[in-house]
């Protein structure tokens, strides 16, 4: 009841002085009254336009495109120091040198701006991206943007000027020791605007080997926080970067501005308003065969007498 009467009397009475903040569905309360998931269109009205991101993916109603071919990736291999920044939403590392993805049917080169990571509750579902509708428990953005651009805002204005590598997480027996400097400096970060030094990472040594990167899912939406500018050519691997509980567990430590654990910062799936979602060659192919022979196997053996 008090809830009730809150939220009818606070909007008024708060007015002037709480803004436009956004947040995730996590954060939405009695006492909080920032702007969730289903508001984000008053925060930016981009949120509510129709190539919106993350989706769901239903595989067999993906289009196999033959140009999805292998990435050339540069850069990739170079070891930096970053600052890695708990910016109240995230956590963020900027990408101090140039490393550059081509390829993959990518109209031009693109240039690594910063890559960040969406999550749930210690470990539970919490990518963007969902696949079938199944939710990873997190999900990797490295974001780029067309190299000619030398501020992301200049390639905001581009309907292909971002290009967004999105890399799903799995749960894994054995901890990742590749991730380790990174989910120590964790630790540092607690705080919304903490901030550390992530020193000698690669950008290879967080996602899988490209032997391994050659399945993905191609569609045109948006950034996945507001301003949803829809400037962004999404590519989904299908293959996970494996993490054991407690790495998982790690990025739940952190902390919103209000010093409530930062969990569930993803956005819910948005509607495909009729984007076809295209898969390389070799993505979903194997499992759709495993299917296929599963049901002339089935049908065979229901058919045949005795
Ligand atoms: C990191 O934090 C320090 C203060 O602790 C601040 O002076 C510095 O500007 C911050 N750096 C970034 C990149 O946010
Ligand atoms: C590469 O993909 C194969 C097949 O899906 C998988 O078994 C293997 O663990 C992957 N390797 C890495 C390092 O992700
Ligand atoms: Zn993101």
């Amino acid at each position: 009841m008090r809830c009730l009467l809150s939220a009818y009397l606070l909007p008024l009475i708060l007015h002037s002085c709480t803004g436009a903040d956004w947040c995730y569905q996590t954060q939405v309360s009695c006492d909080s009254h920032c702007k969730g998931p289903d508001q984000w269109s008053k925060v930016n009205a981009d949120c509510g336009k129709n190539r919106q991101s993350p989706i769901n993916i239903v595989t067999k109603k993906t289009k196999l495109d033959e140009r999805l071919t292998p990435f050339k990736f540069t850069g990739y291999q170079s070891v930096f120091d970053s600052t890695m920044k708990n910016n109240g939403h995230s956590v963020q590392v900027s990408i101090p040198i140039t490393a550059t993805v081509s390829g993959g049917n990518l109209e031009e080169t693109y240039k690594a701006v910063q890559f960040h990571l969406h999550w749930g509750t210690d470990g539970g579902p919490g990518s963007e991206h969902t696949i079938d509708g199944e939710q990873y428990p997190m999900e990797l953005h490295i974001v780029h943007m067309k190299q000619r651009y030398n501020r992301l805002e200049d390639a905001l204005r581009d309907p292909s000027g971002v290009a967004v590598l999105g890399f799903f997480y799995e749960e894994s027996s054995s901890s990742n020791r590749k991730y380790d400097l990174f989910t120590h400096g964790l630790r540092s970060i607690q705080n919304t605007n903490g901030n550390t030094t992530l020193r000698k990472v690669s950008l290879n040594q967080l996602i899988p080997p490209e032997s391994n990167m050659t399945n993905y899912y191609r569609y045109d939406g948006s950034l996945t926080t507001p301003g949803c500018t829809e400037a962004v050519v999404w590519t989904v691997f299908e293959n996970p970067i494996p993490l054991d509980r407690e790495q998982l567990r790690a990025f739940s430590t952190l902390k919103f501005h209000d010093g409530k654990p930062m969990v569930g910062t993803f956005r819910p799936v948005q509607p495909r308003n009729g984007r076809v979602v295209y898969r390389s060659s070799s993505a979903a192919i194997a499992a759709s065969a495993v299917l296929i022979l599963a049901s002339i196997c089935a049908a065979f053996g229901l058919s045949r007498p005795n």
